[in-house]
């Protein structure tokens, strides 16, 4: 089986796939990078009116979370906890700091909640679930992920039943600590009014 060194990097060039860059490219959109905030997540796809880019990109960025954590559990054998509670990290720092961006990446939202879901499933569930309420009440999407990531390392002990110095818990905090971070001017917004708004509605119809 591959030693924790091998599935991190693993893990971490998974997660170093910018989707939502290479789709808006590929779709005609543009560069990602120079719209809106700036992010290369759905969030910003969205801003460009390509529903459907957005949600690609959204399952796309969120399934190569839930790829790299359920490729460790399949592959290693001995320290399975331990390598798919650095799988779970590694890819989302992948996502955060991509190599072929200059490491100038995205916010791991979408990466972050797919790797939740394969560490354990009524966990990622629940965080969806916050997120997407929060997003959709007060129609600010790092709103919804602050909210859904905080919630997490709280969830992640007594719904998979592991010690809080346990892999999963400890890659769980590690997630919760990168993302908020990484929202850090998303924060400073929020506190001062200034965040930007999304629209999940569905267009009026005719
Ligand atoms: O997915 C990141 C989201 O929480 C915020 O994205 O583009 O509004 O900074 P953005």
């Amino acid at each position: 089986p591959p030693s924790l060194p091998v599935v991190g990097v693993g893990a971490y060039l998974i997660g170093s796939v910018p989707f939502g860059l290479l789709l808006s490219k590929m779709g005609g959109a543009g560069d990602i990078r120079k719209i809106g905030s700036g992010n290369i997540g759905a969030t910003n796809v969205l801003r460009t009116g390509r529903r459907g880019l957005a949600a690609a990109t959204l399952f796309l960025d969120g399934f190569k979370g839930a790829l790299a954590v359920l490729l460790a559990r399949v592959l290693c054998e001995t320290g399975t906890q331990s390598a798919i509670g650095v799988a779970a990290v590694a890819v989302v720092v992948g996502h955060c700091f991509p190599v072929w961006l200059g490491f100038r990446g995205g916010k791991g939202v979408a990466t972050g909640l797919g790797a939740l879901l394969a560490l354990c499933w009524p966990v990622g569930l629940a965080c969806c679930l916050i997120w997407l309420a929060v997003a959709k009440l007060s129609h600010i999407s790092s709103a919804g992920a602050l909210a859904a990531f905080i919630a997490a390392p709280f969830l992640m002990p007594p719904l998979s039943m592991q010690p809080l110095h346990s892999p999963l818990p400890i890659a769980t905090l590690l997630l919760t600590l990168l993302i908020v971070v990484r929202h850090a001017g998303n924060i400073a917004r929020l506190i001062s009014g200034r965040e930007s708004r999304i629209n999940i509605d569905p267009p009026p119809q005719d």
